[in-house]
């Protein structure tokens, strides 16, 4: 108002400065009453707090000594004094955003190219927990703490602690709040912090408050599943039993999905050498490393009209640390012999043994095949029985199972076990993609 007055049209506002000025020291004088009572509940502490304070009162004592220079006709002093309450009651206006919205608050939601012209990142999805590697992750620094930090550190960290409860650090789920611990190990039911989420949205004690965004479902559930699991704050994901529930919701987390690396691929294995192949091709197999840069060994036996012997079976064996994609499709073995030594084959991730005599009973060496990602039994007298062995293998993706003895009954039991599995129960047929755009030629069920 005291700005416009100086322009002509606007002469009249002048008069009114007085009176607003002296609303506004009232107010101020509220408004510092207000939060000076509120910082003695001990939510809200550190330097932020201390600033908020002390620039508060300072508003109040600038705007009345303008006060005080506009009724003694001084304007000089007062116009720079005005300009210097203006300059305060934002400072401190500002802070006390910070305190209640969190420090962010100012350019949290502020759109992308907004950021980009005051010079800031682009935003990130902060939104809950994003794994780059489930048998690395630890519970509580992957899930826990991300999901906390979106829904509940904005109230309790060490500038505003809400219920004397901080959880902003391991430290604060160990403390717990003004009422003691807020969760006891083993026991989800019995913990206060569970009880507090679980309760209906319009329950005084819900967290988070009524207004603030709920956990999801699974968020729940991931919180429920770690306190059941001692609430560790460093055990890993794989060192503690999750229901397939759990761990459907652990896989939807691994982000971005497709780019989950298999961890066999980073696993230290001794490379193949140059002799290693040489001797595998001597002995009927065609060898080769999967990737330049990976010394893991792809291998095929595609001399259909000579039966394996032992002898081949032993050279393959040696090697079978270093294979990772083994094709048997077709295969037949000499007289006596059978498919048990596939249990050393522990780093596949790839079996073709598609169209031979494999058994129910020899498929019990895909127990050991944990990484396995992709199966061919297309063509072979595998049975429900057989098919259970592969229920255990997290990793498999694709399962090819046309012309089995496998009943619809033994398939959904598996669909049901691996969800994400794609089960091949027909026909494979050859569809050719439009020749002008690409020439690639696709298998497709
Ligand atoms: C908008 C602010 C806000 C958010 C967000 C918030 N809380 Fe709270 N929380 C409070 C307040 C205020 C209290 C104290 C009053 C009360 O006990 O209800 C409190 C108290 C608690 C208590 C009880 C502490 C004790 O010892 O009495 C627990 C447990 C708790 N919160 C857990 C959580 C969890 C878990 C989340 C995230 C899912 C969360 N809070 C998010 C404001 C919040």
């Amino acid at each position: 108002m005291e700005a416009c007055s100086r322009f002509p049209k606007f002469k009249h506002l002048g008069s009114s400065v007085s009176f607003v000025l002296f609303l506004g020291i009232l107010s101020a004088i509220g408004a510092a009453v207000c939060g000076y009572l509120l910082s003695l509940s001990g939510e809200y502490q550190g330097s932020t707090l201390d600033w908020h304070l002390w620039l508060g009162l300072g508003t109040i004592l600038l705007a009345v000594a303008a006060w005080i220079l506009k009724s003694r006709q001084i304007p000089k002093i007062y116009f720079s004094v005005l300009l210097g309450t203006v300059v305060c009651l934002s400072f401190t206006g500002h802070l006390g955003g910070n305190l209640t919205h969190g420090s962010d608050y100012l350019v949290k939601y502020m759109p992308n190219p907004m950021r980009k012209v005051v010079g800031l990142p682009p935003k990130v999805n902060d939104e809950g927990p994003v794994i780059t590697n489930l048998e690395e992750a630890v519970i509580f620094d992957n899930v826990i703490k991300p999901i906390t930090d979106a829904k509940c550190e904005s109230c309790h960290n060490p500038e505003k602690t809400k219920g004397d409860l901080r959880l902003d650090s391991k430290e604060g789920f160990q403390k717990g709040g003004e009422n003691g611990p807020v969760f006891t190990a083993g026991q989800p039911a019995e913990s206060e912090l569970i009880k507090r989420i679980k309760l209906p949205q319009d329950h005084d004690d819900v967290m988070p408050p009524e207004g603030k965004k709920p956990l999801s479902k699974e968020e729940i559930q991931l919180l429920e599943w770690w306190i059941e699991n001692e609430a560790s704050f460093d055990k890993k994901i794989t060192e503690v039993k999750t229901s397939p529930e759990v761990q459907e919701i652990l896989d939807a987390l691994v982000n971005p999905p497709q780019k989950a690396v298999n961890p066999v691929f980073t696993m230290d294995i001794d490379a193949a050498t140059e002799d290693d192949l040489q001797n595998l091709r001597k002995n009927g197999f065609s060898a080769a490393p999967i990737a330049s840069d990976i010394p893991l060994l792809q291998v095929s036996y595609l001399n259909t009209s000579a039966p394996l012997s032992a002898q081949q079976l032993k050279v393959l064996s040696n090697h079978s640390d270093q294979i990772v994609w083994l094709n048997l499709s077709k295969v037949r073995l000499e007289e006596k012999l059978d498919y048990g030594f596939l249990k050393d084959f522990e780093h596949l991730t790839e079996l073709h043994i598609d169209h031979t005599a494999i058994t129910d009973e020899e498929l019990k060496a895909l127990k050991n095949m944990k990484w396995l990602e992709y199966i061919n039994l297309y063509g072979t007298e595998v049975s429900d029985k057989g098919l259970a062995n592969l229920h255990p293998l997290k990793h498999l993706k694709t399962a090819y199972l046309w012309q089995t003895n496998a009943t619809p009954t033994g398939i959904s039991t598996l669909q049901e076990k691996l969800p994400e599995l794609q089960i091949h129960t027909e026909a494979p047929s050859l569809i050719l993609v439009s020749a002008d755009t690409t020439e690639e030629v696709t298998t497709k069920n």
